[in-house]
């Protein structure tokens, strides 16, 4: 494999040069077969410790990040906040610290607060996956994302990829475009005006005026999730408005190319985003994701881990 990646912590897709990307997706495709095995396990991480911490509800990236530890033969802890000592008031960094002190070899850390992982790395020594900072980056789900892509499409490089919905408080939109643009991709955004971000065109997406006009002959449509826990004030009418205005369907996919694919970075609100209609369509690979989500949080584990 050509390349390499050298870094000791994954903070975000901005930190990442385009070879280092594709390093990291060579190597996400050479584990992924590990996965099919009767054994699933291969001893590349015996010894090592990896803890999982993570602040916000997480089923995809923690369990994949979990299962992708333990195939390569990792000891695995994981802590949730809830029950952790941060209920009684200690800080991030003292639980870090004191996490540390036992030497673990990898953290990796979900955070509501932008720049949580990188401020750790700043302080400790164990290496620091970002699972996921506020409405920052979400590194691992962009790289998911673009090796489900080149599985069906063989290359990133001159696609038009679509990403609609609520882009200002998606952390997949910012790591994905990112990512994308990197690889030389052009990335549109569609959804409610309220929900996109003004500066959201200094990182590279065109800003479309309408879904439609977003959708037309593009490779990949990328929904995202409308995160309700995260809409301080009103921003849109109502889920249903939402449905009616942007949510997917049979007849909105059919402006994209033929052989265009639909992804989600789940969850989804099924209605919300996307109509159930779209569930079983060949082109939803929103289930490879996840399965490639494993795949590729072993490359990053083996990766900072070396
Ligand atoms: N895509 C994603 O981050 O899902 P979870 O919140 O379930 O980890």
């Amino acid at each position: 494999m050509e390349g390499g990646f050298n870094k000791h912590h994954l903070l975000g897709i901005r930190e990442l040069l385009p070879s280092e990307i594709e390093f990291i997706l060579n190597t996400a495709d050479a584990m992924k077969e590990i996965s099919f095995r009767d054994i699933k396990k291969v001893p590349t991480l015996r010894g090592k410790t990896v803890i999982t911490f993570f602040y916000e509800p997480s089923t995809r990236t923690r369990t994949s990040f979990e299962i992708a530890a333990k195939r390569l033969s990792a000891d695995t802890i994981n802590i949730s906040a809830s029950t952790s000592s941060l209920v009684k008031g200690e800080s991030l960094l003292d639980t870090a610290r004191n996490l540390q002190a036992m030497q673990p070899d990898i953290l990796i850390i979900r955070h509501p607060h932008a720049g949580a992982p990188h401020f750790l790395a700043k302080h400790i020594n164990t290496a620091v996956i970002n699972a996921g900072d506020g409405m920052h980056e979400h590194p691992t789900q962009a790289l998911l994302d673009a090796m489900s892509i080149k599985e069906k499409k063989g290359t990133i490089e001159g696609l038009e990829i679509a990403i609609i919905g609520d882009i200002t408080h998606s952390r997949v939109a910012r790591s994905d475009i990112l990512l994308f643009t990197k690889l030389r991709a052009k990335v549109r955004v569609a959804g409610p005006p309220t929900l996109i971000p003004p500066y959201i065109e200094n990182l590279g997406a065109k800003v479309c005026p309408c879904i439609e006009d977003a959708l037309e002959g593009a490779d990949v449509v990328i929904a995202l999730r409308v995160q309700r826990e995260r809409l301080k004030q009103v921003l849109f009418p109502d889920l249903r408005e939402y449905a009616i205005r942007f949510g997917l369907n049979k007849k909105r996919l059919a402006l994209t190319k033929k052989d265009a694919v639909l992804m989600h970075p789940g969850p989804v609100n099924w209605g919300v985003e996307l109509d159930p209609e779209v569930m079983d369509l060949e082109r939803t690979i929103i289930l490879n994701q996840v399965t490639n989500g494993v795949a590729v949080r072993m490359a990053i584990l083996v990766l900072v881990a070396g």
